[in-house]
């Protein structure tokens, strides 16, 4: 394991409980926290980084505990922060160097070759005479990640980096995350973008309402919800009834009237059949599955 996390709480100065009693085992390789906004995501993120402190719990990092040894743990760490800015001062390849005095590479010959190095495996090379501010979302967002690889981190923590970019910057810099994360680099990507996780992640956790809702891999999250979707045929005047009683994933036109997928343990009085679930499917059932255990109690 890179990351144990143990019974770790968040109650911020006015009472929000945002983390209850959080327990994570975060393998090497790429993780994903998936969760809609509110979730928590942020704050377990800014937790992990040693920036926020927790109000109780403990979270070990390769060894390292996070409180009494917050120095090396920062080392060994990188991260991007969902609201990352840049100084409008910079041009690309300043931030860079910028971003690799403060890791305390000191000489300056060497870090001219790690950032020059590091801007040609982001694709940032040719546009490094441009200010940072100035480079569109994507740049941006791979400018980012190459602050938080600078000093070469065992793990680097991204929030949220793909919202705001269109499909084809979201699959580069998906992509981008990949080859890091083959180099032997944990990363911990936390999103609300189901389509983040199945493509890149081995391990996931689902979190809503500052609890982990679900933990494992992406297959084992849609096995659990296999037999839980199903394709109804309606008529229109059923459409409005079905809406009303279950998470209506999909809704399609078809013949004379609609075709709808739901996903519910059981549907009955309509002409359904199973259909099999994506990991969209299955992010709903276990999220109305959690409503549903809050809402009982
Ligand atoms: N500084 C703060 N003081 C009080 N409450 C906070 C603070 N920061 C966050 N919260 C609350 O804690 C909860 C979790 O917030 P957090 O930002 O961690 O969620 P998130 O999953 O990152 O959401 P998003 O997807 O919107 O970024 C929310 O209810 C939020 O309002
Ligand atoms: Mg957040």
């Amino acid at each position: 394991m890179s990351i144990t996390i143990r019974g770790l709480n968040k109650i911020y100065p006015n009472g929000n409980h945002a983390l209850k009693d959080i327990n994570l085992e975060i393998p090497t390789g790429m993780f994903g926290l998936l969760g809609p906004n509110g979730a928590g995501k942020s704050t377990l993120m800014r937790i992990l980084t040693a920036l926020l402190e927790p109000s109780s719990g403990s979270v070990d990092v390769f060894g390292y505990d996070l409180t009494a040894d917050r120095k090396q743990v920062r080392a060994i760490l990188g991260y991007l922060p969902q609201d990352f800015r840049f100084f409008a001062k910079y041009k690309t390849y300043e931030f860079l160097d910028y971003a690799a005095r403060l890791s305390g590479m000191n000489n300056r010959k060497e870090r001219k070759q790690a950032v020059d190095s590091m801007l040609e495996s982001v694709g940032l090379f040719d546009v490094r005479e441009r200010y940072a501010n100035r480079l569109s979302g994507g740049m941006k967002r791979r400018l980012g990640i190459a602050q938080a690889l600078i000093h070469k981190p065992k793990v680097i923590i991204v929030d949220e980096p793909t919202t705001g970019l269109d499909p084809e910057e979201r699959i580069r810099f998906r992509n981008l995350l990949s080859e890091v994360a083959e180099q032997g680099v944990t990363i911990i990507l936390s999103t609300h973008i189901v389509g983040d996780i199945s493509s890149s992640c081995r391990t996931m956790a689902l979190m809503n309402r500052g609890q982990v809702a679900f933990y494992g891999s992406p297959e084992e999250m849609l096995k659990r919800t296999e037999g839980k979707v199903w394709r109804l045929k309606l008529r229109t005047d059923e459409l409005d009834i079905v809406n009303r009683r279950y998470p209506v994933i999909s809704t399609i036109p078809s013949g004379i009237g609609w075709e709808v997928q739901v996903v519910a343990d059981d549907v009955a009085g309509f002409d359904a059949e199973p259909f099999p679930p994506n990991l969209e499917h299955a992010y709903v059932y276990f999220m109305e599955n959690e409503l549903n255990l809050w809402t009982n109690d």
